[in-house]
Order: C-alpha cells, then sequence, then structure tokens
C-alpha cells in the first residue's frame, strides 16, 4: 500500500456548526487529495445532517461516525446553555471518544493516522497522543482571538480582568496583549473577559488556551498576509503552523467548485431558504444590506425592533436571516413577530436560513452588517462585501475590531443597538464612507484570492499540510 492509501484523518469539531462547517471544508479538500477521512459529529448533530450520508457517495474516501454528546435529546443546546454542552462533551463523550479512536486506529480496515481535533477540545489531542496517533489542532475562532486569549492568564494575572464591571472605562488600551497596544480597548476583548474569573466556564476557557499549545500542529483558517501581525507572535508557541484559509477560497480554486454543491454548504442545521435569490435578482446593483448573525446569535425582541426601524429608516433594501431561534423570547416565546413580517414586506426580504456564501457573492449585495463570527468574517472578505459589525460572544468583539480598525473594510458597532445609531451607521457603509472601505476591501479581497490560487501562501500550505500528514504514516 502507497503512503496515499494508509493516512487516514479523523476529524473531529467541537459540536456547533461555526465549527463543523470549515472543517466539512477541510474533509473536501483532503478527499479530494485522495484521503481517507472521517467525519466525526455528535449523535445530535449527525441526526440534523443526515443528508450528509448521502453525499459520502461523492465522496468515497469519506465517511461520516457520530457519538453521544451526552445531552438529553430535548436539550436546546443553544448559546444560552452553551456551559451544558461544553461540560457534557468534556465528560461524558470523552471517555467515548477514548474507546472509538482505540478502535478505528487499530482495528478498522485503514487505521486512523493523524487526529485533527477542534481548538477547545483538548481531550482529543491528549487521548489521541495517549494512543499513539499524531494529533493537530484545528483553531476555528480567528487567529487574532487566538493571541488575546492565549494572553488571558497574564491579563488575570495583572488583576485586569473582568472587564464592564461598574464604573470601568471599557475604551482604556488593553496593554498587556503584545502587538496589539495600540488597537485593543477592553470593550474588544473577548466576551468571557466580561465574567468573573472564577466562573466555571471561563475557567475551562482558560485552561483549554493553556493547553493548546501541546498540539503537535496548528492548522488556521486564514492566510498569512492577513495575519502577520499575530502570527509573529503565535508562531513561536507551536511547533508547526498551517495557515490554509480562508477554506471557502481554497475550496474554489482546488475543486471545480459549485459552491451550492459542496459538502460545506450541505452543513446547514436547517433548510436554506432559496426564495430570497430571485428576490435579490430584482434589487439594484449593490443596494442591499445582507443581516445575518451567524448559527447561535442571539437577541432580545426589544433589540430585533431596534435592528428593524434602523434598517427601515436607513432607506436601503434589505435581506435579514432572522432565526426562530435566535430571538430571547418573552416567558418562552421565540416566534418572530407578525408585524415584523408585514411592515418588511414593501423594502425587505426576512428568511429563517439563507444560503449565505451564494448571497454575498450577488451583485446586489453592497453591505453585510454582521456579528463577525470567523466564517462569515472571512466569507464577507472572499465576497469583498464591506460589513458593519455588532458582535455578540467569542472572539466576535476582537475580529470587528480588527475589521474597523486594522483591516479597515468595516465599522464596529459593538456594545450600542438603538434605532438611530444603526440607521446612520448603514447609512455610512452604504454612502459617505463606502469608496474608503470598499478601496480597502477591494485589495484584502484579492490578498485572499491570491493566497488560495496556486502560487500563494494557503494554496502552498495546504501541499504542506497533506504532504506531513502522509509521510508520518
Ligand atoms: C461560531 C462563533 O460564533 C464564531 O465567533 C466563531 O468564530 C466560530 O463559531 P457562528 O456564530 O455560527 O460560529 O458564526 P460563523 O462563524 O459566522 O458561522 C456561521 C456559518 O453559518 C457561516 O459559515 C455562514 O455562511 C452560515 N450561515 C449563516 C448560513 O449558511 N446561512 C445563514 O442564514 C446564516
Amino acid at each position: 500500500m502507497d503512503q496515499q492509501q494508509q493516512a487516514h484523518i479523523l476529524l473531529f469539531p467541537f459540536p456547533a456548526l461555526g465549527h463543523i462547517k470549515p472543517l466539512l471544508s477541510l474533509a473536501e479538500l483532503l478527499c479530494h487529495a485522495g484521503l481517507h477521512v472521517t467525519f466525526l459529529n455528535t449523535d445530535h448533530n449527525h441526526r440534523c445532517l443526515t443528508h450528509l450520508q448521502p453525499l459520502s457517495t461523492h465522496f468515497p474516501t469519506l465517511r461520516f461516525e457520530s457519538i453521544s454528546d451526552g445531552l438529553p435529546t430535548d436539550h436546546p443546546r443553544n448559546v444560552q446553555l452553551v456551559g451544558d454542552l461544553i461540560f457534557s462533551v468534556k465528560s461524558v463523550t470523552k471517555p467515548r471518544f477514548r474507546d472509538l479512536l482505540a478502535d478505528l486506529s487499530t482495528k478498522s480496515e485503514h487505521p486512523v493516522t493523524c487526529v485533527i481535533a477542534d481548538g477547545i477540545m483538548s481531550f482529543a489531542i491528549d487521548i489521541a497522543k495517549e494512543l499513539g496517533v499524531r494529533a493537530m489542532t484545528f483553531w476555528a475562532f480567528s487567529p487574532c482571538g487566538l493571541w488575546s486569549f492565549l494572553c488571558m492568564p497574564k491579563l488575570i494575572e495583572e488583576g485586569q480582568l473582568p472587564v464592564g464591571g461598574e464604573g470601568d472605562d471599557m475604551d482604556q488600551m488593553v496593554r498587556s496583549v503584545p502587538g496589539m497596544e495600540s488597537i485593543l480597548r477592553r470593550r474588544d476583548l473577548p466576551d468571557i473577559c466580561r465574567q468573573q474569573v472564577d466562573d466555571p466556564l471561563f475557567q475551562f476557557f482558560v485552561e483549554e488556551f493553556k493547553a493548546i499549545t501541546r498540539t503537535s500542529a496548528l492548522i488556521l483558517n486564514s492566510f498569512d498576509q492577513l495575519e502577520a501581525l499575530t502570527l509573529s507572535h503565535i508562531d513561536p508557541l507551536f511547533s508547526r503552523i498551517y495557515t490554509i484559509g480562508p477554506l471557502t477560497a481554497l475550496l474554489t480554486s482546488r475543486i471545480a467548485h459549485d459552491v451550492s454543491r459542496s459538502l460545506s454548504s450541505f452543513n446547514n442545521l436547517c433548510e436554506a431558504d432559496r426564495s430570497c435569490m430571485t428576490w435579490l435578482d430584482s434589487q439594484p446593483l449593490r443596494s442591499v444590506v445582507y443581516v445575518s448573525f451567524g448559527s447561535t446569535g442571539m437577541m432580545t425582541r426589544g433589540q430585533l425592533f431596534e435592528f428593524w426601524h434602523g434598517l427601515i429608516n436607513s432607506g436601503k433594501p434589505f435581506l435579514w436571516v432572522v432565526r426562530q431561534d435566535g430571538i430571547a423570547g418573552v416567558e418562552g416565546e421565540h416566534a418572530i413577530p407578525e408585524e415584523l413580517h408585514e411592515g418588511t414586506k414593501d423594502r425587505g426580504f426576512l428568511v429563517d436560513w439563507a444560503p449565505q456564501e451564494e448571497v454575498l457573492a450577488h451583485q446586489a449585495v453592497g453591505g453585510f452588517l454582521t456579528h463577525n463570527g470567523w466564517n462569515s468574517t472571512l466569507e464577507g472578505i472572499v465576497a469583498g462585501v464591506p460589513m458593519l459589525c455588532w458582535p455578540t460572544i467569542a472572539d466576535q468583539h476582537i475580529n470587528s475590531r480588527w475589521v474597523s480598525e486594522v483591516w479597515r473594510i468595516g465599522l464596529d458597532m459593538k456594545d450600542t443597538c438603538d434605532r438611530s445609531t444603526i440607521e446612520m451607521m448603514i447609512r455610512a457603509m452604504m454612502e459617505e464612507r463606502r469608496e474608503e472601505i470598499t478601496k480597502s476591501m477591494d485589495r484584502i479581497a484579492k490578498l485572499a484570492y491570491d493566497s488560495a490560487n496556486q502560487g500563494g501562501s494557503s494554496y502552498h500550505n495546504l501541499d504542506k499540510l497533506i504532504e506531513d500528514i502522509k509521510k508520518k504514516v
């Protein structure tokens, strides 16, 4: 058997869409290179993604496995209860993963030779090492987020956390994240920095960030030209870093790739409403604001109406993803208010879930009101669409700061949510500051394109990753 046949990678994402989707892209790229791939989902997500199974016929070296997340079937698994999922995975999934990997690395026809696990599941890396299987970490958040996370022990030591307490000046600069001294304000730190340091979730993340450097290699969904500053700081901490993003752009360049038919576009835990594409066809060039706050973001009804008034008052047409489970309702009620549907008909279009990458690539879309999840941020860059940022959790606060102050490809609206600010900022993105932002965006989008095409850094790094995976067999 040659090396290519023998290499078998187990991909294991944290069980949330923003983590599953980029690893599905990687799975597709690895299969395209002829490697055997097993994609490990939790039973719950596997049930939601059963339409993926027939796809494995298009990818003969791909198969799916699933494992319990330990939570009851009817648990909502939403962002407000993410702690339940995190701790359950750590206690229940961990021993089951050990058994599964022990089987897959010894008993199967093609034994697993390499585990690529999510950056917040260090147990998978440790277990792989214990069992003598090579282990790499896939970091689904942003690299700038990673660097700030890695500096958290120092921030704690210096008594700088939590931020956001009474009387705290959130605009004060943070001095303890090297390289970011003139960029980061207290309000730009990841949202967990607003929690008490003895909070179990806070402690979990700090421990995970300490553990991440134990990996033998770190895989980042970004590209060198975008991350020069961050990479100069994190590079010495890891034995090997592969920057292979934007993965969506790499898919396009590597595989004669139709985005609507790729493995990663079948990520959807709910069906995309394609009627919005027909609506977009009827809108003028670059006129539409596309609004989406990702797969887990929640807002209150009050915030929902502030956004709605801001969008209506801006006078711009808009396409808005309002997930049924994305509104924190009164007394458990989560439905989208009827008046919102009615009042939107003249100027906008609401959907429960959109084919986001296709929407962003549509010529009618001129701006992206986003929560700056890392996938959405990269997708906005690949499509070259200026952003208006309203971050809510995880790395999003820092991503939006980099979008506005470092890359200058958008405007940051964090920590405000009133209709007049929203209206004003939409106008700024679509009119007053459009030219300046578009100029930077065109430059960055071109860098992303170049990196993912032949001769580019991500293109090369993926080859290197594949070569190294094969070599170690
Ligand atoms: C999470 C975190 O929030 C984020 O900060 C982290 O960087 C990754 O994990 P999520 O909130 O879901 O992810 O946001 P994001 O990373 O942007 O991923 C959402 C994905 O869902 C995107 O790839 C987007 O294309 C897709 N999407 C979203 C759709 O396909 N349709 C939609 O209607 C909305």
